[in-house]
């Protein structure tokens, strides 16, 4: 019979069908609305009577023999592309997880953090001045004239006249006081980077200072010792003690440095310290020129000001013998810092 030629052409197509999406144009094909399928059946009209009922018969067997072999094509084809994407897929889930990895805040940064809290816990406002500084501001006004010989101990990197890089955060004493207009009592710190021409095992150009300033009525060398000594016993620990040394600074009258009880060895004398005692700060009463600089007059107020190295409290809070790899970006060695919970 002739009509099985196609028939059978279009069991064959089905069976080799590749896809999902090409089965479904053979269904269009063969049993569509446009298909060959319907035209058959349309021809059936044609027909004689008798002829009719066995074609019928026949055709109804073509198409159900069609559908079954679309549905089992089709079902083979999903099965397979199911095992395909399987395979593709494939999660194993016995392989060990990406550790995500945790870093920790840059030691200077936890230290900076907590002196910065302390200073504020003791009633003092933080604020910034500029790094890139007039030579009046970080040396004029701080009682250091342009032939004054401190000035040579600061190893200045001078920008064009008349910037420098601060060499300390002093100058941010003159800015506080002018800005506050003779308020009392001043109670201002600072903490930022000054720039020194110094490169050595114990120095880097770029470093760290945290400075605190109070201008008042009646201020004297005890509320200087007082404040420092709870500054330092809060970043140390309580059984630190402090001494006051006389020394120089053109912008403080009487000076200071202070040294602290060796943290290693709590004040025993340790190879680290030879005499118990280690050198952290300066400090002193504030010059009257200073004060005058700022616009506050020496016979009426005074003042105490503090300045220390960040990253040598970070270094001897940690025991560390130099300051360079604080600022060497190797991740080895700054993971060894935990992050401390301020
Ligand atoms: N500016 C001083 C220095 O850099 C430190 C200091 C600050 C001293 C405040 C006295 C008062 O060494």
């Amino acid at each position: 019979m002739e009509a099985d030629d196609w028939a059978r052409a279009a069991l064959r197509d089905i069976e080799a069908a590749a896809t999902l999406a090409a089965c479904e144009s053979l269904r269009v094909q063969y049993l569509g609305k446009q298909g060959r399928m319907t035209a058959e059946l349309r021809g059936l009209a044609r027909l004689p009577a008798d002829e009719r009922r066995a074609r019928g018969f026949v055709l109804n067997g073509v198409k159900a023999q069609l559908e079954a072999a679309l549905a089992h094509r089709r079902e083979e084809l999903a099965r397979g592309e199911h095992e395909r994407r399987l395979a593709a897929e494939r999660l194993d889930m016995t392989l060990p997880g990406v550790e995500p990895q945790w870093g920790t805040l840059h030691p200077i940064t936890q230290v900076r953090r907590r002196l910065a809290d302390v200073m504020l816990r003791l009633g003092f406002t933080l604020r910034s001045a500029p790094e890139v500084e007039t030579e009046w501001y970080n040396f004029d006004a701080l009682n250091m004239p342009a032939d004054h010989p401190a000035r040579e101990m600061h190893d200045t990197f001078y920008v064009d006249p008349p910037y420098v890089l601060r060499t300390h955060t002093s100058p941010f004493q003159i800015r506080a006081m002018r800005e506050a207009g003779g308020e009392l009592p001043l109670r201002v710190a600072t903490l930022g980077f000054t720039y020194r021409r110094d490169d050595d095992a114990t120095h880097v150009p770029q470093f760290m200072q945290m400075e605190g300033l109070v201008v008042d009525r009646g201020i004297g060398l005890p509320d200087l010792k007082g404040v420092v000594l709870a500054v330092v016993r809060d970043v140390f620990g309580p059984a630190e003690r402090i001494r006051l040394r006389p020394s120089f600074f053109p912008f403080t009258e009487p000076s200071a440095e202070v040294d602290m009880s060796c943290p290693l060895c709590l004040g025993a004398g340790c190879r680290v310290c030879h005499t118990g005692w280690i050198e952290v700060l300066g400090s002193g009463l504030v010059h009257p020129r200073v004060l005058e600089a700022g616009g506050y007059d020496p016979n009426d107020v005074s003042g105490f000001a503090f300045g220390w190295g960040v990253e040598r409290v970070a270094m001897l809070l940690y025991g560390l013998k130099e300051l360079r790899p604080l600022y060497q970006s190797d991740v080895r060695f700054l993971r060894a810092f935990d992050s401390w919970d301020v």
